[in-house]
């Protein structure tokens, strides 16, 4: 079984890449803050701001594959400066170039929102400009992953999914959370993306990393829609009142940061790469109704204390 190393897996992508990957790889996740189980795998924690430790966590483990997840996201870039380059530019920098090191495959989480979201449709060929700290610290973490001189693939995303963490609801479980409350939930219909499920998009690093695949690489959904739309589509598959999402202009106030207006990722280079299906945005939201339908969240968060005493 090929060695795998997850970092952030206490976090929304890295705890299902972990759960899903468990069965396939030996596999060792990181957490930092948060310590969680997950079935078959071991947890380690491990700061990316500490060079030491990174680079002991790499070498001890020596994985044939890194994927890396972990990093501060959106406004939280803007209020802890620091915190942002130590972990998303830094720490990004110590993973590369131990995976480097010990002869790992990298595969690197960035985002979609390294744009100015100017463009409709953003290409692997595109040049980033960013919009934010959070936009910047990925963008110069892309490019200490380039630099280490690792075998890489960079993925550039967007993403949706059930969290490990019970209290840690993601953007799209707000949305469910609010509408099964009978609350309104106000959502932009004049800013595009595609996000795609966290599992689908697991299968597309798995077999990344079987058909070695190399360089950047856009995968999400293969439809674009506003968030509004999104959070209308994902009402009628939950069996929820749609008429609760409710259209409210785009602008900065929303995520507290300037955010790309047009977030969206072209996935033609994907599609033509990979057996993995990128679906529809209701396919996609089917998928994750059925995920909750058939115990997988439940599956999913058996093992973690958090899920077992919160
Ligand atoms: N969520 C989205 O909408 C979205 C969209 C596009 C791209 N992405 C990218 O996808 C990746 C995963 O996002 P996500 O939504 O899964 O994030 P998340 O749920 O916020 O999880 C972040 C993870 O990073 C870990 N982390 C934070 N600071 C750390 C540090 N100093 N040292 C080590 N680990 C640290 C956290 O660990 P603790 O909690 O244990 O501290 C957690 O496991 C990120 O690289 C993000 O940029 C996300």
């Amino acid at each position: 079984m090929d060695r795998l190393l997850v970092t952030g897996g206490s976090g929304l992508l890295g705890s299902n890449v972990a759960y899903l990957a468990s069965t396939r790889f030996d596999t060792l996740f990181t957490y930092n803050a948060h310590q969680v189980n997950i079935r078959n795998c071991t947890g380690v924690k491990m700061d990316l701001g500490d060079r030491e430790r990174v680079g002991a966590v790499v070498r001890e483990f020596s994985p044939h594959i890194i994927i890396h997840t972990a990093a501060i996201l959106g406004k939280q870039c803007d209020e802890n400066l620091g915190l942002a380059q130590t972990t998303n530019v830094d720490g990004t920098g110590y993973i590369a170039v131990s995976a480097k090191e010990v002869g790992a495959k990298l595969i690197h989480i960035s985002t979609d929102w390294i744009f100015d979201g100017k463009k409709e449709l953003n290409t692997e060929d595109d040049e980033p400009n960013y919009l934010n700290e959070y936009g910047r610290t990925k963008v110069k973490g892309e490019e200490a992953v380039q630099a280490s001189g690792a075998s890489y693939c960079i993925i550039r995303t967007s993403l949706y999914g059930w969290n490990l963490r019970v209290g840690k609801l993601s953007y799209q479980e707000r949305v469910l959370d609010s509408l099964k409350k009978n609350e309104e939930f106000y959502a932009p219909d004049d800013q595009f993306y595609n996000p795609i499920l966290v599992n689908i998009l697991a299968e597309a690093l798995f077999e990344i990393y079987a058909k070695d695949i190399t360089g950047i690489l856009n995968v999400a959904s293969s439809e674009v829609c506003s968030r509004y739309q999104f959070c209308r589509t994902m009402a009628e598959v939950f069996g929820l009142n749609s008429d609760l999402v409710r259209p409210v202009g785009f602008s900065p106030a929303y995520f507290g940061i300037p955010a790309p207006k047009h977030q969206s990722l072209d996935v033609s280079k994907a599609k033509g790469l990979l057996e993995t299906k990128l679906p529809v945005i209701r396919e996609g939201l089917s998928e994750m109704k059925r995920l909750r339908d058939t115990g997988y969240v439940t599956r999913l968060r058996r093992e973690d204390k958090e899920a077992l005493h919160g």
